[in-house]
């Protein structure tokens, strides 16, 4: 069974496979009769917040064809106490496949190990996967303008500089598959977040080399970079910390002084909620060099065809 639950899921050939069908489906939507989910139902289901994997998933997972089930995870057994393996095993005898977004990466690894239906990783405070393909996605489109089959190795070699939190699930993603396309990746933050323990295992649990950079100089990372990416400064489940990071991270808002070191025309990229005037300045998140609404809109597309890739390998 195939599972989306890191970034390393796909090959870097799966992953090209996955940006061209990708590109497909945004080229066909509304005009194509390509049902990959045809007569099938996929529980979403959501332990945590969001707007854009929440809607984009259902949009999509209705858009191939099938039924997507909503599921708040309040609603379930599960968050009285019965046991991720049984709800996994309960579940899978309903669905054909399951979206996920939840606290702990285990709780995926372990609804994947004891289900028997493709999981998908809508977030976890790990990683977050489908964002980071989408991502890729978005600038691969402005590299290589109408030639979807060129996409992944356009990557190869570009900067990417990541601002901020570089210890949250979306830097992490950032690390794992920046080094599997070979993407340069740099980050910068305050000293006590830097990429962790668990990270580094991953990459080399994947085989991977730690490429990436960390410096404490924003100056550093961004320098040269191709696209300049943040994310918020308190993730869900950090509000505890809120007044130490916005405090610690302040050097690191991404504001124009900052883009005018990256290369010039370099993108600025967020996965969204953005927080104007903390990570982001509103001049720079409103500018010109800004393609976040590309990248809120390609999550329905790349998602689509993560979905028919994992519903195709299931056969
Ligand atoms: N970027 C993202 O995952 O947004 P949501 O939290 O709104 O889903
Ligand atoms: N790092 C953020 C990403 C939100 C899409 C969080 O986990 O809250």
């Amino acid at each position: 069974m195939r599972h989306f639950l890191k970034e390393t899921d796909l090959t870097v050939a799966e992953t090209a496979q996955v940006f061209a069908a990708a590109a497909a489906l945004k080229a066909s939507r509304g005009k194509s009769d390509a049902l990959a989910l045809a007569r099938q139902s996929w529980g979403l289901m959501f332990f945590k917040k969001s707007t854009r994997t929440r809607v984009s998933f259902q949009v999509g997972v209705h858009e191939l064809g099938g039924m997507p089930v909503m599921l708040n995870a309040d609603d379930l057994q599960i968050s009285r106490g019965e046991t991720v393996a049984d709800t996994a095993r309960v579940l899978s005898r309903y669905l054909h496949g399951m979206v996920i977004r939840c606290h702990e990466h285990s709780l995926l690894e372990e609804f994947a190990r004891c289900g028997t239906m493709p999981i998908v990783n809508a977030l976890s405070d790990f990683l977050h996967p489908c964002q980071f393909m989408t991502d890729m996605f978005t600038l691969a489109e402005r590299f290589s303008p109408g030639r979807p089959e060129q996409f992944a190795a356009s990557l190869k070699g570009k900067k990417v500089a990541f601002l901020g939190d570089t210890a949250c699930n979306m830097a992490n993603s950032f690390v794992l598959g920046g080094a599997a396309l070979g993407v340069e990746i740099a980050l910068a933050g305050p000293a006590g977040y830097a990429p962790g323990a668990e990270i580094r295992a991953q990459l080399k649990k994947d085989g991977l080399p730690e490429t990436f950079t960390f410096s404490t100089d924003p100056a550093v990372a961004v320098k040269g970079a191709d696209m300049v990416y943040t994310d918020v400064w308190v993730s869900m489940g950090m509000e505890a910390e809120k007044a130490e990071r916005l405090r610690t991270m302040q050097p690191y808002q991404v504001n124009a002084k900052l883009m005018g070191l990256a290369k010039p025309g370099a993108y600025f990229m967020h996965c969204l909620p953005a927080h104007p005037g903390e990570e982001v300045s509103a001049e720079v998140l409103e500018g010109k060099q800004s393609i976040i609404f590309d990248q809120a809109e390609n999550r329905l597309h790349v998602q689509k065809a993560i979905l028919a890739h994992l519903a195709a390998a299931r056969g």
